[in-house]
């Protein structure tokens, strides 16, 4: 063996271990899924557009419900039973607790 060969492949073992846990970390972040909601419902979930409702104002438990209910087809929209099926259920209480953070005022 080279000198140095076990120092090299342990970065790289290191490198293996930690990237993915930072994957992970990130898909369950809510502030990061929330991104590609505010395209439509406005940053911090305060839509400008009068078609799209807000979503700051409302309770994690609302937006988790409605958000379940596109996902399974009970409830119809127009865009948002395709979104709604991108996310697993830890991923939709992330997003939700995300704007339920912020208050009504933002979306008025
Ligand atoms: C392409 C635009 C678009 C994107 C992106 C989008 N939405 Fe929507 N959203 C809508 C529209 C339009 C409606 C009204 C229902 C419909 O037509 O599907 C809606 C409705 C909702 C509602 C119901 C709100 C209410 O009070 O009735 C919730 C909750 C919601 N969206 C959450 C989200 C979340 C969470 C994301 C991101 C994961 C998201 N939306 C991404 C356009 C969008």
């Amino acid at each position: 063996m080279r000198p140095g060969f076990a120092g090299v492949s342990f970065s790289t073992f290191l490198i293996c271990v930690a990237i993915p846990s930072i994957a992970i970390s990130q898909s369950i972040n809510g502030a990061v899924i929330a991104n590609t909601c505010a395209g439509c419902h406005g940053t911090y979930g305060a839509s400008v557009d009068t078609k799209i409702p807000p979503l700051a104002g409302q309770t994690t438990d609302e937006l988790v419900s409605t958000m379940l209910a596109y996902r399974d087809g009970s409830r119809k929209g127009t865009i948002m039973n395709r979104v709604a099926r991108a996310y697993n259920e830890e991923e939709i209480r992330a997003i939700a607790e995300y704007f339920a953070s912020f208050p009504k005022e933002n979306s008025e």
